[in-house]
């Protein structure tokens, strides 16, 4: 009786786990009809820019967590900043914050290398990069670095490189095809045939201002491109994303300007004077519907992610590793706070049913 039961249980179980991992789109089967450009998608903004021990807590990081962890706890959107080196040919190309002498993180192709692992590993995600071209790379020489990561194989190539659609697929036809790449480029100025998948992001996309220092003072007035410039009429009726940009600076010595680290708790949470709660709110009031991308600094802080489930109505996502959304200090663990969340459920449900089986 006692086994018989916790057998059928436990089949149960296995099923609905199996199920449940089968049919979620970026954790969660609430989003797999959804087309791409109507869900908000959390976003980190300059990803692989850290501020933990690899860099010593370099005030030009914008993240505490790498790449991978960011994408393990629900991140699906990824910035980074390409610079031009001194060094040769492919090599050239760095993701570095500002300048090179400033923060040098490695090459394009090794972050890119990096988000392919993981994507390979979790098949039911779409994944958007974003890459800052600060020095004017040509579309050759960005998709060389994409090629050589292997990561062009799962890139999504749009029907146009003029004009961005009203629709994109869904989530599922992304996944489906196996296109859950999607690669834009801040900016390009041509296309290549050669590498068609390139999205120039201005295309497809505008942005309000990123630059604020002052809680009071965000804006979902789009600022980018000039074209939409200071008209959310025109933005909205030209179909392009809004990337909602939602973090603040503080201004150091000098009229430098860095991430400011203390006030991120309020900044990422759902409500507060200048939260990104409030923001979505405002800016969902403005253009009738979520903003498609929420870009954010310190993004387990908050936790970002609360505001971005609300704007997807996502409830009980699965599969997230959860991380820690305390700020990560030099006196704290580093590593530390990062685990499976899933796992955790796992033991609650076994848990459950041992104490049905048991009889309790
Ligand atoms: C966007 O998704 C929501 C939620 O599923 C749905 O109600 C709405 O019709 C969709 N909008 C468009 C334009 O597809
Ligand atoms: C790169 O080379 C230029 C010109 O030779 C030089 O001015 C600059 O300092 C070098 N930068 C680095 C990071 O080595
Ligand atoms: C785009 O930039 C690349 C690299 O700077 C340059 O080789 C190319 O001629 C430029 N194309 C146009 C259309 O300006
Ligand atoms: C999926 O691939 C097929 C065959 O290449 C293509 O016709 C279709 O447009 C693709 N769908 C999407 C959403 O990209
Ligand atoms: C508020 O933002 C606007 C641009 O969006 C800027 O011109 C202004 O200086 C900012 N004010 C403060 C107090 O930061
Ligand atoms: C960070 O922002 C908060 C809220 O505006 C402010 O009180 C604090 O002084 C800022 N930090 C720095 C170092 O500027
Ligand atoms: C944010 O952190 C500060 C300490 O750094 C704390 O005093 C404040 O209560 C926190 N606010 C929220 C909304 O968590
Ligand atoms: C949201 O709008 C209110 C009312 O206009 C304004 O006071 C507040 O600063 C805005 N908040 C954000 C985060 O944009
Ligand atoms: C990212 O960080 C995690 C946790 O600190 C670490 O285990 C992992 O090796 C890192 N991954 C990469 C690609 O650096």
């Amino acid at each position: 009786m006692f086994s018989r039961s916790l057998l059928r249980a436990s089949t149960l179980l296995a099923l609905y786990m199996t199920a449940s991992a089968q049919n979620a789109c970026n954790n969660s089967p609430s989003l797999c009809s959804r087309a791409y450009n109507n869900i908000t998608h959390l976003g980190a903004h300059d990803s692989p820019f850290l501020r933990n021990q690899e860099t010593s807590f370099s005030t030009s990081g914008n993240q505490y967590y790498n790449t991978t962890v960011q994408l393990d706890s629900g991140v699906r959107m990824l910035s980074a900043q390409v610079h031009k080196t001194n060094e040769s040919g492919a090599d050239a190309w760095h993701l570095c914050h500002s300048s090179c002498d400033l923060l040098d993180v490695g090459s394009l192709e090794s972050w890119l290398s990096d988000i392919k692992t993981w994507m390979d590993a979790n098949t039911n995600d779409v994944v958007t990069v974003l890459v800052v071209n600060s020095d004017d790379a040509s579309a050759a020489e960005i998709g060389a670095q994409f090629s050589a990561s292997g990561i062009d194989k799962l890139a999504y190539t749009p029907p146009s490189t003029t004009t961005t659609p009203q629709t994109w697929p869904t989530l599922d036809n992304l996944i489906s095809n196996n296109t859950r790449l999607m690669a834009f480029v801040a900016s390009l100025n041509e296309s290549s045939a050669q590498y068609p998948y390139l999205m120039d992001e201005f295309v497809y996309m505008f942005e309000n201002d990123f630059e604020n220092v002052n809680p009071n003072n965000y804006s979902c007035n789009p600022s980018r491109p000039s074209s939409v410039a200071g008209s959310a009429s025109a933005a909205l009726e030209s179909n392009r994303m809004f990337v909602m940009n939602h973090f603040l600076y503080e201004t150091q010595l000098f009229g430098i300007q860095s991430p400011n680290e203390t006030y991120a708790n309020v900044t990422n949470a759902q409500t507060g004077i200048g939260s990104m709660g409030e923001s979505v709110t405002n800016c969902t009031g403005v253009y009738g519907k979520p903003p498609t991308f929420v870009m954010v600094d310190f993004f387990n802080v908050g936790p970002a992610m609360a505001s971005v489930d609300a704007a997807n109505s996502v409830t009980g996502a699965t599969g997230r590793k959860s991380v820690s959304t305390a700020p990560l200090t030099q006196g704290s663990a580093g590593t530390g706070g990062v685990g499976k969340q899933s796992s955790s459920m796992f033991a609650v449900v076994v848990a459950v049913v041992v104490a049905i089986a048991f009889g309790a």
